[in-house]
């Protein structure tokens, strides 16, 4: 899965000319919030004609059961996105209908059954954060979750989401742990939120780096000054490499053996399946 994927609003040529050379590991042509609704027939044809011939270019569509949906997915789908971005969705079932409607424009625009991915915006909408374990075994194709506290602080009216310090409040860190945790149960990528203050390198990089330790893969990124430093703090580093093929390499050496010592530490399952999930990011980055 893709350490940075860059939103683009899909009304802007410059936006779109830009974002093909900053090095993300993926675009999401935007059609919901970055454009205005008088914007998006325009955007529409955009975002088609960019995405021929391009890999890992996703499109974020308007919340499904919506008019804006249905033209928005009319005008992509035969240019073949990577994947479609949900938002707003209230259950599982909202993915299941989108996925519904994309097996109807992939058979009709002869595109392989099941390419097009879904990645779900989970924790949009307050509804939808008491019902993520609905992800688990239903949408075939989810390729990740990812969450948003915009939305969610709107809808239950707060006044602020984050600290003066600039740190997520106790109501959307549990989203964030919540979307990782279904993420996780879905077996799917778990995709950290945008960090909006794009000027604000440092922070950033911390956010980045608090994200990868916890378990996420990857980010949302808004600006193309993001994208390097999101995709560093997401590859693993030569040491931590070096550290999980010693873990893979003791208990290929001790077959049968449940736990060994590694630098007076105790290592066990848990440590190697880390180290085997940490090898294989680092061979597809
Ligand atoms: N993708 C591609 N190019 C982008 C970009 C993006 N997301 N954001 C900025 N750029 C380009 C600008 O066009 C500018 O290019 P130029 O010098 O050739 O004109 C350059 O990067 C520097 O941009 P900058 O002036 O620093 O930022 P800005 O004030 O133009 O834009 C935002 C700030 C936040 C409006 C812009 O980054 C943006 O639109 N981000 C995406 C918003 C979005 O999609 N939100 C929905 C999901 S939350
Ligand atoms: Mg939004």
């Amino acid at each position: 899965m893709s350490r940075s994927l860059l939103f683009v609003p899909a009304d802007s040529e410059r936006k779109l000319e830009k974002a093909a050379g900053v090095g993300a590991d993926a675009l999401i042509l935007d059609l919901e919030d970055a454009v205005v609704p008088d914007a998006r027939p325009a955007a529409r044809r955009l975002a088609a004609e960019y995405l021929k011939g391009r890999d890992n270019v996703w499109v974020r569509v308007n919340p499904v059961d919506t008019e804006d949906c249905e033209a928005d997915l009319e005008a992509v789908m035969a240019s073949e996105p990577a994947g479609i971005i949900l938002p707003k969705p209230r259950h599982a079932r909202d993915a299941v209908k989108l996925s519904e409607r994309i097996d109807v424009l992939e058979n009709h625009h002869g595109i392989e059954h099941g390419q097009t991915r879904i990645i779900a915006l989970c924790t949009e909408h307050p509804e939808a954060l008491l019902t993520l374990h609905s992800y688990v075994g239903t949408v075939p194709r989810l390729a990740g979750l990812s969450w948003g506290a915009e939305d969610l602080s709107a809808a239950v009216g707060a006044t602020a989401n984050r600290s003066t310090k600039g740190e997520w409040l106790p109501p959307y860190e549990m989203a964030r742990s919540m979307c990782l945790f279904a993420a996780a149960a879905a077996e799917v990528a778990a995709i950290d939120t945008v960090f909006t203050d794009f000027r604000d390198d440092k922070g950033l990089l911390r956010y980045a780096a608090n994200a990868r330790r916890d378990g996420f893969s990857g980010m949302l990124a808004i600006h193309p000054d993001q994208v390097e430093p999101i995709n560093a703090a997401f590859s693993p580093s030569a040491e931590e490499i070096e550290h999980a093929q010693r873990i893979v390499e003791l208990f290929e050496q001790n077959p049968g053996v449940g736990t060994v010592g590694l630098k007076g530490k105790m290592i066990d399952r848990p440590h190697l399946v880390q180290a085997r999930r940490l090898l294989q990011q680092a061979r597809r980055n």
